[in-house]
């Protein structure tokens, strides 16, 4: 029998061009075991400020495309830093397009966290996704603290967490939970 791949969605919550939040996200994707796809969003920045008046037959269409790879996917991996003690407003925004909406109840979703710092934004990310009904899969729960550090520092890093098998550990306890319809 040939079984579809899983799919994963990934949303970086710094729109950062030399972001350690989608660093850690692209290392995910090149550590991908067999079977697993990551497709990282490129759409979090194009997204208007939400504004409930603009739901229903008013929804923007970039918010439709978002909320469509939103459904297609099995899963969904959140990497994002901390911003004077929170969520930064963009992926907070991107968050709130979501909540009344019926693409995100029960969809599983893993962090990979990209600093050594940042336990803030953890806790209210995981009260705002328990909120909106996402299941968040602790089993799966990735850090690898290479913020602030430099480009070469960081590679060496994400070279080491691939090569020992860390980050395709934690995608293969996302894979198993998705499985078995945590
Ligand atoms: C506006 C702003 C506020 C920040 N506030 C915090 C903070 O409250 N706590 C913290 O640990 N780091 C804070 N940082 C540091 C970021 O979390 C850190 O720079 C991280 O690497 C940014 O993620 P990125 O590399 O993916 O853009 C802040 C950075 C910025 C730009």
């Amino acid at each position: 029998m040939i079984q579809r791949a899983i799919s994963l969605y990934a949303l970086s919550g710094s729109q950062r061009q030399a972001s350690a939040s989608r660093r850690l996200l692209e290392a995910l994707q090149l550590a991908c075991p067999d079977g697993l796809r990551i497709t990282i969003s490129d759409l979090i920045g194009e997204l208007p400020i939400f504004n409930p008046d603009n739901e229903g037959e008013r929804t923007p269409p970039a918010v439709e495309k978002f909320a469509a790879e939103i459904r297609k996917a099995d899963g969904l991996i959140v990497s994002c830093p901390e911003y004077a003690h929170g969520i930064p407003g963009g992926f907070k925004n991107a968050l709130d397009w979501l909540v009344s909406r019926d693409e995100v109840p029960f969809k599983p979703l893993m962090f990979a966290h990209a600093s050594h710092r940042g336990d803030l934004v953890l806790a209210q990310l995981t009260d705002v996704l328990q909120t909106m009904s996402l299941t968040i899969v602790q089993d799966a729960f990735l850090r690898l603290p290479i913020a602030g550090k430099s480009d070469e520092t960081q590679a060496a890093m994400l070279l080491e967490a691939r090569e020992s098998g860390l980050l395709s550990t934690s995608l293969n306890r996302f894979r198993q939970a998705i499985a078995a319809g945590t």
